[in-house]
């Protein structure tokens, strides 16, 4: 494999850069080019890419966002887009491609393999830490310190004030981020997708804390289990409590991204290069109990990816 490209897709995380550095990188080290593909798949459709060398990366391991840019492209998800891309492949003498994204760019990018033959790595790259065959994506861990940091905030002024604070993250799926931070933020209930909820029950554990004496709460909830307003205002109603509402969206997907994503962001990124290079194709560099491995797309998008309920009970018993 002489010439391989490289794209970013999807949601943005932090630690995309540190990864695009590792592939960069790796590949130069081993005498490959590489080519940069920007705008995601819609740049891949549109032949907006290039070649990238040593100093295309110099400086951005430490920096949130992609420089590649991103999309979500809904032109990739038709044969049209897909056979125009393929025309770059050829233009500009890709052998093989590396896409940093979730687990949407995964199932394009193996679909465009089977169509083209061209042999395709993925690494993932979201916030939300919900793709099968991975334990942990980049981008998570520094989401999640985001997240903890606003939290903690807002329970300095939650106690001043004695006021019950709702704050929204995001997860329009999956509740790992709100489970997360709402664990090690102390959250007195954390609301997510994948559990059913109650009001009465919210109210209660909220009123039993007020009774002892607790003046102040934080109700941590996961975008795709409730709006925060509608948490604020139904438990308003309820309780009588001043409730506020914070929804946290986008930064959580900004900031330089914490040694821990740096460090998976720089294994995930070198482990894909080795994939190409081994001949392997339509797979994904992964994280299976603490080691770098290569695991099969198609196999690992068939499967789900629960979030860790033991954490969600574990959080219940420690805020009653
Ligand atoms: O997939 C990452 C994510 O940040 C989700 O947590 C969130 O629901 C979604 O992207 C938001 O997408 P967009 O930025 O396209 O509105």
């Amino acid at each position: 494999m002489q010439r391989i490209a490289l794209l970013t897709s999807g949601g943005d995380s932090p630690g995309m850069n540190a990864c695009i550095r590792a592939v960069v990188r790796k590949a130069i080290y081993h005498g490959m080019e590489v080519i940069g593909i920007n705008r995601g798949f819609n740049g891949f459709i549109e032949g907006d890419m290039g070649p990238m060398n040593l100093s295309s990366v110099a400086d951005i391991i430490h920096r949130g966002g992609t420089i590649l840019h991103t999309a979500r492209s809904e032109q990739f998800l038709t044969p049209e887009g897909r056979a125009k891309a393929y025309e770059n492949v050829k233009r500009f003498g890709v052998q093989g491609l590396v896409v940093i994204g979730g687990d949407g760019s995964f199932r394009g990018a193996s679909v465009f393999s089977r169509e083209f033959g061209l042999p395709v790595v993925g690494v993932p790259g979201t916030i939300d830490n919900d793709i099968p065959g991975t334990e942990q994506t980049i981008g998570f861990d520094t989401a999640i310190n985001t997240v903890l940091e606003a939290i903690d905030k807002i329970r300095d002024t939650a106690t001043s004030h004695e006021r019950t604070f709702i704050i929204e993250v995001m997860g329009r799926r999956n509740g790992s981020i709100a489970l997360a931070s709402g664990l090690a933020g102390g959250a007195e209930s954390i609301l997510i997708p994948e559990q059913p909820f109650d009001y009465e029950d919210i109210c209660q554990r909220l009123l039993r804390g007020f009774r002892r004496g607790k003046a102040h709460s934080i109700i941590v909830v996961a975008e795709g289990a409730s709006g925060g307003m509608e948490v604020g205002q139904r438990i308003k109603e309820r309780t009588g409590f001043d409730t506020k509402v914070t929804i946290l969206g986008h930064l959580q997907r900004g900031g330089s991204p914490s040694a821990a994503d740096r460090l998976l962001a720089s294994r995930l990124g070198a482990k894909s290069v080795e994939l190409l290079m081994a001949g392997e194709t339509r797979k994904m560099a992964g994280v299976k109990a603490g080691q770098v491995v290569g695991v099969d797309i198609d196999e690992a998008l068939n499967e789900s990816r629960p979030v860790d309920l033991a954490l969600y009970d574990l959080a219940g018993v420690l805020s009653i």
